[in-house]
């Protein structure tokens, strides 16, 4: 299997002038960067960094074994599977479907998909679910062929929870007492409120393994379980997972992916240039992008560091998509404030092509005939590199070879291990997110949650603005 690559040539003086960083400031980064990937590879797998054995034994044996025996015990009838989640116990399974997965999956018939339509209920937008579940509740003898599958570490996020209440009802009234048999909830395999219900109802369930945080948690049952049961080889994106893992363990470091993109962006960021864009040119690899959004935001944007100095550190992760976004972001990326590092993500060899056929006599579209549209998309994508190297605008391309399992699993691990690596970088804690908590017990207030009543007034006093409204 061929790796995928960073190339970060156009990160530096000689391609972006000034705004670029001196090989001999990465040269003489080399000893401090040894170190952190040193302090990671001691920590790993404990506290909240056991995300980083996922793609290795035990755990993995345990979990692709539970996985999989769910998989086959659900059987090929299933037609449907709604996941129940949001943030990072939604993300990675939208992400991997969409990377993996043709974009008309769900509209294929069953003989031409390799497992149940999926659909991932990541808000509580009424429209959004109210079609869904429309769509879904109307066929009714498909409905039977329904599976639910919460995930929900904690249990009490309200829009997981108001989500599985609804689905759990629509279950319970359209198919009986056996509706339990229809449930797989993904939830902490000791605690919380979701374990609780599981435990009086009788779902099947799987772990959120413990010291994995959402955002962490794709390569845990999180995400395997959906992917499993709409055909992706599991085993091949852990072990992509796996060998980037080798990569990134390396005290090599000129070799080592991770810790030269995590420095790099980190010193980015201190020169003046804190947001980081990630553009696929490749509409599969999008939702990977929003997906690298929650990890790189959630994990950096921090208010103190690890000894409660404030600092208020972190990066702004924005996702924008080649060629598309060419015609609607460049010109800013190009001709704006110089404040951003450019990501792209390039795919070399596309698995299914399309030639543009000759036939139109038109003297300045002839070029294009016979040619194939990933020429196109390639050429484009390096055109627009050009672009912002004339104007010094740093960028660097994670090249794919192909787009398959094991080469999603390697850009996984890449991303979780530079995350963990600008943590140390940054001397903050990358694995809580106090700020998504407040907003949390905030809703619980507001919702009338018992317990949360100061929640309610301290939002009514903060945001009040009857004076201000026009
Ligand atoms: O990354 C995270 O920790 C968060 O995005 C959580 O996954 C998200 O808030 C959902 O939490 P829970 O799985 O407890 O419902």
């Amino acid at each position: 299997m061929s790796p995928i690559t960073l190339d970060y040539a156009k990160c530096l003086t000689d391609r972006v002038g000034k705004h670029g960083i001196a090989v001999r400031d990465l040269d003489a980064a080399v000893p401090e960067l040894a170190s952190l990937t040193e302090s990671l590879n001691r920590t790993r797998g404990t506290g909240w960094q056991r995300w980083r054995d996922l793609p290795f034994d035990p755990a993995r044996r345990e979990h692709v074994g539970k996985v999989r025996a769910l998989v086959e015990k659900l059987g090929p009838d299933v037609e449907n599977l709604v996941v129940l989640g949001i943030g990072g116990s939604a993300l990675g399974n939208i992400a991997l479907q969409a990377a993996l997965k043709p974009a008309t999956y769900n509209l294929l018939p069953r003989d031409l998909r390799d497992g149940p339509r999926l659909f991932v209920l990541d808000n509580v937008d009424p429209h959004a679910i109210g079609q869904t579940l429309t769509f879904i509740g109307n066929d009714d003898p498909e409905f039977r062929r329904t599976v639910v599958n919460v995930i929900s570490k904690s249990g009490e996020t309200a829009e997981t929870a108001a989500q599985f209440i609804l689905l759990r009802s629509m279950l319970k009234r359209m198919l009986g007492d056996g509706f339990a048999d229809h449930v797989v909830a993904i939830t902490d395999p000791a605690r919380g409120t979701m374990r609780a219900i599981c435990d009086a109802e009788g779902y099947a369930t799987l772990p959120v393994p413990e010291g994995v945080g959402g955002r962490f948690s794709v390569l845990s049952p999180v995400g395997l379980f959906s992917a499993a049961m709409c055909g992706i080889d599991i085993d091949a994106l852990l072990d992509g997972a796996a060998e980037m893992d080798k990569r990134c363990s390396s005290n090599d470091v000129l070799k080592n992916p991770a810790a030269i993109l995590a420095w790099l962006l980190m010193q980015f960021t201190k020169r003046g240039k804190p947001n980081h864009v990630l553009m696929p040119y490749c509409n599969a690899l999008y939702m990977l992008a929003d997906w690298y959004r929650q990890l790189w935001a959630e994990s950096l944007g921090k208010r103190v560091d690890l000894s409660g100095k404030e600092v208020f550190a972190g990066a702004t992760p924005i996702k924008a998509l080649g060629t598309t976004d060419q015609h609607s972001q460049v010109q800013l990326y190009r001709e704006g404030p110089n404040d951003k590092v450019i990501g792209f993500l390039e795919v070399e060899s596309f698995e299914e092509d399309i030639t543009i056929p000759h036939g139109l006599d038109a003297e300045n579209l002839n070029y294009l005939q016979g040619q194939t549209l990933s020429t196109l998309l390639n050429a484009e994508k390096r055109a627009t590199e050009y672009a912002l190297v004339e104007s010094e605008r740093p960028n660097f391309t994670i090249r794919f070879p192909r787009l398959d399992a094991h080469a999603v699993g390697q850009f996984i691990q890449l991303w979780e291990i530079t995350t963990a690596c600008a943590g140390l970088i940054l001397n903050i804690d990358a694995y809580d997110q106090p700020a998504v908590e407040t907003g949390k017990k905030a809703t619980f207030g507001l919702m009338g949650r018992p317990g949360y009543e100061q929640w309610k007034m301290k939002v009514d006093a903060a945001l009040d603005s009857s004076v201000q409204t026009v």
